[in-house]
């Protein structure tokens, strides 16, 4: 594997990969990695010649400085993981270098895209996902880059963002990796405190309890949502929001249907847990 700490570095590797005509696969991700990072670099394996994967927590997308300072990172491990999936090339790249002091262009959505969820509750934090995207997309100059279903909100701004601005790039969303038990994996995971990892699992379990009460003709997504926030609350959880959404404009929905997403943030502690569900999907989590 082709560690690459400069863009100058990792450009030449690439424009020699594209000189012999090889497809070139990239994952996006912060570090602190796990199954659901790897199931994309296994899903990019798949599909191209080569695998970038980048690791940098991008502090322009944290919109609390402790969020950011607790961003768990293990760099030896990850580097130890991405042997495992035959990754090519590892790009990391300090934040003076990403973000020169006068550095001064963004790329903000807008619309109903970041109206509601997370572009609700977060502030800037899709402007930072979208600008640090951008960058990585230019610098990287991959064929198809790979994002996970469990940010959802972020890989459908980020797909209307590369029609939007005509990135030459394709991107694809793989499914959400969760445990045994049915928690989404998440770098955020390893900061639960014991007694919340076994509450928050009320996430996936409220998510497949609207999923069945969806398909046994419950439609009124009022309700769904209201019987999940006392579901999660009861769990001790301080509800950010649970919103139904259509899944490529997530405007808000109040009729559910087959093209309906339902989408909970929720606090266990000082940590914020993210997960959805595509109704039309098979179930997110099966119960014994
Ligand atoms: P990060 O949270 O590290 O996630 C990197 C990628 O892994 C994202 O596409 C995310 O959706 C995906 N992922 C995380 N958990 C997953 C799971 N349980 N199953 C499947 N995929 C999962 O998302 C980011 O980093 C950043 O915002 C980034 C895009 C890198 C920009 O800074």
């Amino acid at each position: 594997m082709e560690l690459c700490r400069s863009k100058t570095e990792l450009r030449q590797l690439i424009a020699a990969w594209k000189r012999e005509g090889l497809r070139i696969g990239f994952v996006p991700t912060m570090g602190a990695l796990h199954e659901g990072h790897l199931s994309l670099m296994r899903a990019a394996r798949q599909e191209c010649d080569r695998i970038v994967v980048s690791i940098y927590v991008n502090p322009t997308q944290f919109d609390r400085k402790d969020d950011l300072d607790a961003y768990p990172h293990d760099p030896e491990r990850d580097r130890d993981l991405l042997k495992t999936v035959s990754c090519d090339a590892l790009f990391t790249i300090n934040n003076e270098d990403m973000y020169p002091d006068d550095f001064s262009t963004w790329v903000i959505p807008e619309g109903s895209l970041v109206g509601g969820l997370c572009g609700k509750s977060r502030g800037s934090h899709f402007k930072g996902v979208t600008t640090i995207v951008t960058k990585l997309f230019n610098i990287v100059g991959a064929h198809k880059a790979f994002f996970g279903q469990k940010d959802y909100q972020q890989f459908a701004i980020i797909q209307r963002m590369v029609r939007d601005l005509d990135i030459p790039i394709e991107v694809a969303s793989c499914p959400t990796v969760r445990e045994a038990d049915g928690l989404a994996l998440s770098s955020r995971n390893q900061l639960l405190e014991s007694t919340h990892r076994e509450r928050s699992l009320a996430i996936a379990k409220s998510l497949a309890w609207a999923t069945l009460s969806f398909r046994a003709g419950q439609k009124k997504a009022s309700l769904i949502l209201a019987e999940m926030v006392k579901r999660i609350e009861e769990a001790g959880a301080k509800v950010d929001y649970i919103e139904a959404v259509d899944c490529e404009s997530l405007a808000p929905k109040e009729t559910l249907d087959d093209q309906s997403v339902i989408a909970v943030a929720a606090f266990f502690g000082a940590v914020r847990l993210i997960d959805n569900h595509i109704l039309k999907d098979d179930f997110p989590v099966q119960f014994p």
